[in-house]
């Protein structure tokens, strides 16, 4: 499953999904591979993975004395139609993982024989509790199912095994399992899926994921007491018509992965379909959409967005990156999927939500080179001398001036042959990641929708007069998050050929820029290895 849904294809999503999977159906990886991963230079260096095969969405996370577990949608085989288990990794500080191997698995002939697939962890009664989809969902018996209607998602529940193992490594699925078994009737859902879990007082509330073809998507609300017996209550919220909405392509009417909750007491729900989050009204258990709302990623590279409030109080935010090369080179890789950084999300004044990068990351910061009060000129240097880097964070001040167009040059050669540009363009008033020329490397270029290839990424960033362009940008190889002005962010991936495309350098189009500040620090990575080991962990 699962790939941002908002491409134009002519494919359905599962058509393309299941012409993805025949083609890598037969890589199951091996220890062999490990090696090759740990040295692989697109891998990154500060970003949580599994030690190799696939990784899609983030699930839990969870806080349990004094650590943070972070799940995640592994498969052993690089495959988005993958049997799906969930990965599981620790840290104490949110920015250093440990694997820890697989949490929970497959029960053969149970009703999630095919799949644990996304969901949420709480905390009921001091026993830490995964909530999550279970699927019995194969291509053989899928067009079956649909024709009769039938959506073989259900709801399950599995308990931590021992809640005094502090790194929670056993997981216990409870007898009441599934503790749903189908979505309400009435409701011709094309999907069931993703559970998120909140509390009011002493009762459970839970948002499924689902959607209606041709309607769009919604949250469907469910209560409990203990998490086992739930009640369908009525719809959290319901997409508005949208006339982009095709009635040919159901996973255009389906909200993945719902995430609510308030942000200074204004409620906030989330959903995977192009990261959006909604605005809008809370009562009577009834989410009312209104303005703004918008985007918190305009990368299409980052898909499923989950949150956790901290210890700290603070609404901390990740996504699944996905790659952008072909499946065979994925495959060819022995791995796929990066865990997005940890971002901070606050409710900004004029009702939408800020966000910027965890503050803890600074922790990675090594050594710095600083930059002030120059020109930049369209045909100024190519490239700033010494500042190669490709694990690495830049935080930049940038005034226009009278330029159309300036920010970054980054993974560049010294003659551009590969390059990669971020900046801002004035006219359209558009954040923008351009990665046409990121790479020479064909594996890149024409991929199969709905995963696109090389190209221009953006959206919209009002910058008041006078204010500057605040870039803050982490490079981790072939990953780069780019966070402007504290407003958006832009997630994107890069796979440069060219063992030399490490350049960073400054631009400017139609006229001449000021660059007011500029600091690149080298980060540490978080691991000596790419974060490789503990692949036996995650044996199936
Ligand atoms: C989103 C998604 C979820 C599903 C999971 C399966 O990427 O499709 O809806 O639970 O992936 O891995």
């Amino acid at each position: 499953m699962a790939n941002h849904s908002d491409t134009r294809s002519s494919l359905t999503r599962r058509e393309f999904l299941a012409v993805a999977a025949a083609a890598v159906s037969s890589t199951a990886l091996g220890q062999a591979l490990q090696p090759a991963i740990a040295n692989d230079r697109h891998r990154p260096r500060f970003h949580l993975m599994p030690p190799s095969a696939w990784m899609n969405d983030p699930n839990g996370p969870l806080y349990w004395r004094g650590r943070y577990h972070m799940f995640y949608q592994y498969s052993p085989v690089i495959s988005t139609m993958g049997p799906k288990y969930w990965g599981h990794a620790i840290s104490t500080d949110l920015v250093h993982w440990k694997n820890l191997g697989i949490a929970l698995a497959p029960s053969p002939g149970g009703p999630d024989k095919n799949g644990c697939w996304s969901g949420s962890a709480v905390i009921y009664k001091g026993i830490p509790t995964l909530v999550y989809t279970g699927t019995t969902w194969s291509s053989e018996s899928e067009s079956a199912e649909r024709r009769k209607g039938l959506v073989p998602e259900r709801q399950m529940v599995a308990v931590a095994a021992d809640p005094n193992d502090k790194n929670l490594t056993k997981w216990t699925k409870i007898p009441q399992n599934p503790v749903l078994a189908a979505p309400p009737a009435g409701i011709k859902a094309i999907g069931w899926r993703d559970p998120a879990l909140w509390r009011e007082g002493d009762t459970w509330y839970m948002a499924i994921g689902s959607g209606e073809i041709g309607k769009g998507g919604m949250a469907l609300l469910y209560s409990s007491k203990d998490l086992r017996a739930w009640a369908y209550l009525h719809p959290l919220a319901t997409a508005k018509p949208d006339p982009n909405i095709d009635a040919s392509r159901p996973w255009d009417s389906m909200w993945e992965c719902p995430d609510f909750f308030f942000l200074q007491g204004k409620p906030v729900l989330l959903v995977a379909r192009g990261n959006g989050y909604l605005t809008g009204t809370y009562s009577d258990h009834r989410f009312q959409q209104q303005p703004p709302g918008g985007q918190i990623d305009y990368g299409s590279a980052a898909y499923a967005q989950k949150t956790i409030q901290d210890e700290k109080g603070r609404r901390i935010w990740w996504a699944w990156i996905h790659e952008k090369r072909t499946t065979e080179a994925q495959a060819a890789a022995g791995w796929a999927g990066v865990m997005s950084l940890p971002k901070v999300l606050t409710l900004l004044p004029d009702g939408t939500l800020g966000i910027e990068p965890l503050p803890e990351l600074k922790v990675l910061r090594i050594t710095d080179r600083k930059l002030s009060n120059q020109k930049i000129e369209p045909n100024g240097p190519f490239l700033l001398r010494g500042f190669d880097n490709d694990c690495a964070e830049i935080e930049t001040e940038i005034e226009l001036g009278d330029a159309h167009q300036a920010g970054l040059r980054v993974r560049s050669t010294a003659n551009g042959s590969e390059q990669t540009l971020i900046g801002y363009d004035r006219d359209s008033q558009q954040l923008f990641c351009d990665t046409t020329s990121s790479s020479t490397d064909p594996q890149t270029e024409k991929l199969s929708p709905p995963v696109s290839g090389r190209g221009i990424e953006k959206g919209i960033l009002e910058l008041r007069r006078d204010e500057p362009l605040r870039l803050r940008i982490y490079i981790d190889a072939s990953v780069i998050e780019t966070f402007a002005n504290g407003r958006v962010s832009l997630t994107d991936r890069v796979y440069p050929a060219n063992t030399a495309s490490l350049g960073i350098g400054l631009f400017a189009k139609g006229g001449t820029a000021r660059l007011r500040t500029m600091t690149l620090w080298n980060l540490t990575p978080i691991s000596n290895d790419r974060l490789t080991s503990g692949a036996e962990l995650f044996h199936v």
